[in-house]
């Protein structure tokens, strides 16, 4: 099998790395030998040995009838998407990291191939080296899936574990992140909790089978969550996670991501610096938790190679996965039921009760202000009620 590798990036240059290193194993698992017949990048790799494969036209790639397999590790949509629609259009099999790409246009591409009988698959774009695609459809078909939550960035849950350890401030611990290469120049998407709204917006998709529109989902980051807000946690003994969750009640798909407190019994609780992990509960199964390396070189590549071997092995014969392109509602927000940690000005501590009912005290010792843990209620009703009170520094949800 001839493969084309678009993008030598990070993730691109790791596929061609584990097909290298673990050539022998993945022959014998494909069935046959998968050789890397062209790389695209519009850069140039003098001394790097794919050099001597490397192509900046596309159209090569597009118009070689010998390429079965297109592995796109460019990111971002403009040009990937018409990259692989032309791909799939020309009856070639398209293995992805690019949870962009997927979020995006996942339910049309999917469904040309489909028409094409070749296969789209997208195991690395959520949880990098994690099996979490495959095993929602396929090994996860018997349940109706009831929640999902996951740590799903590994940049911010390194900051937040980093702030809980060291009793740092966001910004100082951000740029520490940067500086080890952990977080990117422009840190926007990882903490303002846009890469963690299209990968929960991927797996609602595949776990209702509809299109979910990340666009839908609330998304919180974790700018604002500070030092004192760690201080509170440590006395509730619990952490401050990110987490991308979606739950269904009765016909209602609620969907978000923020910041949560999150207790030491929870299964997502110590999971801590750049790991991931996706808890999913199954009305049959109960819960099953997936953890591991949610992103980095070798683990992305390790997943994407691995639909490479799939898509190898099912020449001629496409696996379905079911994510039609029909809209899937997400419930506005209001109407979704949490707890809230809230912090504010101590001269508010009696008022809290009148405002809320029965909330939980929290004392971190921190001079002029208290905290509190509200009864579960819904989104709406704590909005209206938390104006009541004029001194709020910040709420956090409560799992
Ligand atoms: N920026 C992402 C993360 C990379 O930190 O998890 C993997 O999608």
């Amino acid at each position: 099998m001839k493969i084309a590798v678009l993008g030598y990036g990070t993730i691109g240059s790791g596929v061609v790395e584990v097909l290298n290193i673990n050539a022998g194993k993945i022959a014998r698992r494909s069935g046959e030998t998968v050789e890397v017949k062209y790389v695209l990048d519009l850069r140039e790799f003098p001394g790097d040995p794919v050099q001597d494969i490397l192509v900046h036209d596309y159209s090569v790639i597009a118009e070689d009838d010998e390429i079965g397999v297109i592995v796109e590790t460019m990111g971002g949509t403009k040009p990937a998407y018409d990259f692989v629609k032309t791909a799939l259009l020309s009856g070639k099999s398209v293995c992805t990291s690019n949870k962009e790409l997927v979020a995006a246009h996942g339910a049309e591409l999917i469904q040309i191939a489909k028409e094409k009988n070749v296969n789209f698959f997208f195991e690395a774009s959520v949880g990098g080296g994690i099996p979490i695609i495959r095993p929602i459809n396929q090994c996860i078909t018997a349940d109706e899936i009831q929640e999902i939550n996951g740590i799903l960035n590994g940049t911010t849950n390194f900051i937040l574990t980093k702030m809980a350890e060291d009793g740092a401030d966001f910004g100082d611990v951000l740029k520490e992140a940067q500086e080890l290469g952990y977080a990117e120049k422009d840190p926007t998407a990882d903490v303002e909790g846009y890469d963690a709204c299209r990968k929960i917006a991927i797996l609602t998709s595949l776990a209702y089978g509809k299109q979910v529109d990340y666009e839908d989902i609330y998304t919180e980051g974790i700018t604002k969550i500070t030092a004192a807000d760690f201080k509170y946690a440590e006395k509730m003994n619990a952490a401050i996670k990110i987490f991308g969750t979606s739950k269904k009640i009765g016909d209602h798909v609620y969907a978000m991501v923020a910041p949560q407190v999150v207790g030491h019994d929870h299964p997502l609780y110590s999971v801590n610096g750049v790991f991931n992990a996706i808890s999913v509960t199954g009305n049959m199964l109960g819960d099953v938790m997936f953890y591991g390396a949610g992103a980095g070189k070798l683990p992305t590549a390790s997943a994407v190679v691995a639909d490479v071997v799939a898509a190898v092995k099912h020449q001629g014969e496409h696996v379905p996965i079911t994510w039609s392109s029909d809209k899937l509602d997400i419930t506005p927000l209001d109407e979704m039921e949490n707890r809230f940690f809230v912090r504010v000005g101590g001269e508010e501590r009696e008022k809290a009760a009148g405002v809320f009912g029965e909330v939980q005290m929290i004392d971190a010792g921190i001079a002029g202000e208290c905290g509190f843990v509200t009864p579960v209620m819904k989104e709406k009703e704590f909005s209206e009620k938390v104006k009541a009170l004029d001194t709020l520094i910040t709420r956090i949800r409560v799992q």
